[in-house]
């Protein structure tokens, strides 16, 4: 019986990947002029995607493959819909500029059930407008600087663990950047109960929608959004204890709720409040901790870099007579480590393509693409393009010593929808470095360069080390 009843929701599951797939086949009749090809039946060229996208050097060779037989512009079926990729700085510019509202985010529908209708990646035009705005200022440098001795006594704190032991970079760095976030949004403390239960959700959620939205069933949607209910009900704890006046902090969500209280322009209702906490949690959260990961890792293949980068920070050391007192200043003046986070975010591309949704027909390199046309940018091939960075594969942060030309380096994305946490994440980054590069040397345990086959790109086996004293 139970057999029986398993081949019958096989046969229903393949029936509907089949229609989907059906059904996409005469749309594409709408962008026949577009070359690519579709594929096998019903799940098209879903398994070399995934397969390129698993691997050390990701999507590339895919790209590389289809932009060789059809050009910048072409189509596949891939992860149950049609789409059109496109590559290059000229279409970087019309995709990402935001010009004549041509195109908009194209969230998949489990991140936008999870993350509400009135997130920050789920609106639209002049109300996208608005929250940005309200939002980008308590993550501006000015209002990051009050944050910046937890940030900095945390980094410390951890490091402190490290000590003989083998230690998954990833591991750490996720519960470093968790605990700082968590910290800025609504003053969580970074530990006990509280900061367990928030990070026992937040995991779940996050893993709800952070893997490839393959069309299986499964049940991780679902719980993705009963914790979800749970982490929002402890925000509304928080929520109504701030509005009671028991309790005044200076953090993000107090920021937040004194706008609440001004002019109506500017007022945000709760169920606002919560899906953007929730989005800058979910946005800020693996890319941080995917990109200090790789940066670790990037470091411990290049020691060249390393050593030219432990000398930036041995001089700000002396300057603080060898202590870990570091400060606002030293910070904003680490030259070199900012080329390195940059030659780390191009090499990784953690998010090696972004998502549209064509929100007018447009047309590109001579081909229309129609209104409703899932469109991405390609910014692995970008990030690749040996006329702008030569020899692509080799990590060479003084490469930014040039002038890059404009839309070729997107670590950060560009344009109206550009990262808001970029200034936190670099802070983040370049204190937790400073730390590390002044006070270890660090072997990896492991040679493996498999990539999780997650929407934001980190290495597979968390990177595992041992770090030994300088
Ligand atoms: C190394 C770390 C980070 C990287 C590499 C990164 C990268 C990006 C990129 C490339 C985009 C644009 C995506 C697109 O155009 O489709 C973006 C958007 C965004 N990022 Fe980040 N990000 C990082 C850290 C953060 C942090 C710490 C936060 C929050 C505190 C954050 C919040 C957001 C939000 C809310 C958006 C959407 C903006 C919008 O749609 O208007 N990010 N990020
Ligand atoms: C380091 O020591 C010198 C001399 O003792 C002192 O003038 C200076 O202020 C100290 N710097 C810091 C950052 O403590
Ligand atoms: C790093 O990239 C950003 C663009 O995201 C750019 O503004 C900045 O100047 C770059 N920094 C260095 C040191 O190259």
């Amino acid at each position: 019986m139970a057999i029986f009843g398993a081949h019958v929701l096989v046969a229903f599951i393949v029936a509907c990947a089949g229609l989907l797939w059906l059904r996409s086949r005469s749309s594409s009749k709408e962008m026949r002029d577009i070359p690519g090809t579709m594929g096998w039946p019903v799940i098209g060229e879903t398994v070399s995607f995934i397969s390129d996208f698993s691997s050390p050097a990701g999507i590339l060779s895919f790209m590389r493959d289809r932009q060789k037989r059809f050009g910048k512009v072409f189509k596949t079926y891939v992860l149950g819909r049609i789409t059109v990729f496109m590559t290059g700085r000229e279409a970087a510019k019309i995709l990402l500029s935001g010009k004549d509202g041509v195109v908009s985010l194209n969230l998949f529908y489990t991140g936008k059930q999870v993350l509400g209708p009135t997130s920050l990646l789920t609106t639209n035009g002049e109300e996208h407008k608005k929250l940005r705005r309200l939002i980008g200022e308590p993550l501006s440098i000015d209002a990051l600087k009050k944050h910046f001795d937890f940030i900095n006594e945390l980094a410390v704190q951890t490091l402190d663990t490290w000590l003989g032991r083998r230690v998954l970079v990833l591991e750490e760095a996720s519960s470093f950047t968790l605990k700082v976030i968590a910290n800025m949004l609504v003053s969580l403390e970074p530990e006990g109960e509280e900061q367990e239960k928030f990070r026992a959700n937040f995991k779940v959620i996050s893993s709800s929608f952070a893997s490839l939205p393959l069309k299986v069933p499964g049940t991780a949607f679902h719980r993705g959004l009963k914790a979800r209910n749970r982490m929002y009900a402890m925000l509304d704890s928080v929520i109504s204890r701030r509005r009671a006046g028991g309790e005044v902090r200076g953090d993000f969500l107090q920021t937040l709720l004194r706008k609440h209280a001004g002019d109506d322009a500017d007022k945000l209702t709760d169920a606002q409040l919560k899906d953007n906490i929730l989005t800058l949690l979910v946005a800020g959260h693996d890319t941080t901790t995917a990109g200090l990961t790789w940066l670790v890792k990037f470091l411990g293949e290049n020691p060249e870099v390393l050593g030219k980068l432990r000398e930036e920070h041995l001089q700000i050391r002396e300057r603080l007579n060898g202590t870990s007192h570091l400060g606002w200043s030293d910070v904003n003046n680490m030259p070199y480590t900012n080329k390195v986070m940059n030659e780390t975010l191009r090499r990784a591309t953690i998010l090696p393509w972004f998502s549209r949704k064509a929100a007018q027909d447009f047309s590109i390199d001579g081909y229309d693409v129609k209104k409703g046309t899932s469109v991405n940018l390609d910014v692995v091939s970008i990030h690749h393009d040996p006329a702008v960075f030569a020899d692509p594969e080799r990590f060479h942060p003084d490469r930014f010593d040039q002038t890059l030309k404009p839309y070729s380096f997107l670590g950060f994305g560009s344009g109206p929808r550009m990262c808001p946490g970029m200034n936190l994440a670099r802070l983040e980054i370049c204190v937790f470095v400073h730390h590390l590069v002044c006070r270890y040397s660090w072997k990896p345990l492991e040679e493996d360069d498999s990539v999780q086959p997650t929407l934001v790109r980190m290495p597979k086996n968390k990177y595992p080390i041992i770090a030994t004293a300088l």
